[in-house]
């Protein structure tokens, strides 16, 4: 099967230091790909390159065969990518539908519409956005806090409200970045299921960064390793979880990181 994302020979710098290096890795439609490591390994900066947050040294990135590099993120976000951020990042004083309604901006063309057909088809547009971001809100389970405002709901709720938001530009590859991260087990089980049933429902590939090696276990068809901005091993989290470089590098110290 040809690779829905492929990201070959990547290298990037900041200053002097080497974030990212001859990484390359392909992610298969449907598959969920874990992307681990220690802290600093270069996680977050490979999905920043991918978003086109950073435009990278070096390397190669394609998406469903077209060439990302130079790509503006928005550009790149409307080619299918959608994402969430290691940091919680929602509008603390906006409502959850509201933040939902943020995300689906991308895919709206207000700009575009209002010049060609008049308010009226932008109002139409905003009010079907509504309607799509409501039914978004309660396939994460938050339909009975759509108007309650984000910054007062638990972290579970906000990082389950974050992927919506992500889901609402209708995104074929989805980038979590430590979506477990400062959540407890219960809220972490939770999250699984729910990643686990939105592929299924949504027929979604998604690439996860995580240091919960449970969720990583659980969820990932197959694991990358970067340790100092090199892939120093790809394979099933079985096969990674036994590799002697990675237990060296990371997993024999995993629950000091997380
Ligand atoms: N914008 C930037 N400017 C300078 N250095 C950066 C920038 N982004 C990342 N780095 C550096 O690149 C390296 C990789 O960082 P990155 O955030 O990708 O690590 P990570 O694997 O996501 O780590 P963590 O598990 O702690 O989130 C780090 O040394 C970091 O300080
Ligand atoms: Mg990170």
């Amino acid at each position: 099967m040809p690779a829905l994302l492929a990201v070959e020979d990547l290298a990037i710098s900041f200053g002097g230091l080497t974030a990212l290096s001859g990484v390359g890795f392909a992610v298969a439609e449907g598959e969920v790909f874990g992307l681990i490591g220690p802290n600093g390994a270069g996680k977050t900066t490979v999905f920043n390159v991918v978003t086109g947050l950073y435009r990278p040294d070096r390397g190669r990135l394609t998406f469903a065969g077209a060439d990302l590099v130079r790509l503006s993120p928005h550009r790149i976000a409307r080619a299918g990518l959608g994402r969430t951020f290691q940091n919680t990042e929602v509008f603390r004083a906006l409502s959850a539908l509201d933040n939902v309604l943020v995300g689906a901006h991308a895919s709206l063309h207000g700009g575009v519409l209002a010049a060609a057909c008049g308010l009226a088809a932008v109002r139409r547009e905003e009010s079907a956005a509504r309607t799509r971001a409501g039914a978004l809100l309660e396939r994460v389970g938050l339909g009975d806090v759509a108007e309650v405002a984000a910054g007062s709901l638990p972290l579970g709720s906000q990082k389950r409200l974050e992927l919506a938001r992500a889901l609402a530009g209708g995104p074929r590859l989805l980038l979590l970045d430590e979506p477990a991260g400062g959540l407890n087990p219960t809220e972490t089980r939770t999250l699984m299921e729910l990643i686990r049933r939105l592929r299924e429902e949504l027929a979604l590939t998604i690439m996860i960064v995580e240091h919960d090696m449970d969720l990583v276990m659980g969820l990932c068809d197959r694991v990358a390793v970067l340790h100092h901005g090199r892939k120093i091993a790809e394979g099933t989290p079985r096969e990674v979880a036994s590799d002697a470089a990675v237990i060296e590098a990371y997993l024999g110290s995993a629950s000091d990181v997380a």
